[in-house]
């Protein structure tokens, strides 16, 4: 705005018309209000950048654990199929499919033979971030995700991240079958 013109022959309005005496400040009105247009301009197109930029941060880090599942056996831990929490008597699997020294997965259970003719249940939710465990080999029950170990004995941690056992279902051999007591 320093080089404002001042030279009375020059028509910024564009009518013609050139009054002797206010030509040079009829042009420099109108420069220095062609100035603040501008000026005005630039406020707002810096304000949009501005906010464009300073918005796209919300929320970068909230969504990591906000799906973590219910506590495992809190509520989910009756056996499928109906008579959940009242009697039990489900069947969770055949008890010719559970290998002794080992377990199966099957449905929401984890369901080992730690001994000949013993039998037990658990969730197979791992209690450390929720995923599902999937395979028992060598007496443990493991995690994949971080992969973290539990007892087929009573469901305990022990390896990884996981501090809490798994949640057990107490179970009795029925006929064939392991079902919920
Ligand atoms: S969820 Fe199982 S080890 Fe992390």
């Amino acid at each position: 705005m320093t080089d404002v013109q001042t030279r009375p022959d020059t028509d910024l309005t564009g009518t013609g018309e050139q009054p002797a005496g206010n030509a040079a400040a009829t042009s420099r009105r109108v420069v220095l209000v062609g100035a603040g247009a501008l000026g005005a301009g630039c406020l707002l197109a810096a304000c949009g950048t501005d906010s464009s930029t300073s918005s796209s941060t919300t929320g970068a880090n909230g969504g990591d654990f906000s799906n973590d599942p219910a506590p495992a056996g809190s509520s989910t831990a009756g056996p499928k199929g109906g008579g959940d929490s009242s009697g039990g008597g489900a069947t969770l699997v055949a008890v010719a499919d559970v290998p002794e020294g080992g377990g199966v997965i099957k449905g929401d259970y984890v369901i080992t033979q730690p001994e000949a003719g013993t039998y037990k249940a658990f969730s197979k939710i791992c209690t450390h971030q929720g995923c599902p465990v999937n395979k028992v080999e060598n007496g443990q029950i493991k995690c994949p995700c971080h992969a973290s170990t539990f007892s087929i004995e009573d469901g305990s941690p022990t390896g990884g991240p996981a501090t809490k056992a798994l949640a057990e279902t107490k179970v009795k051999v029925d006929g064939d079958n392991v079902v919920s007591a």
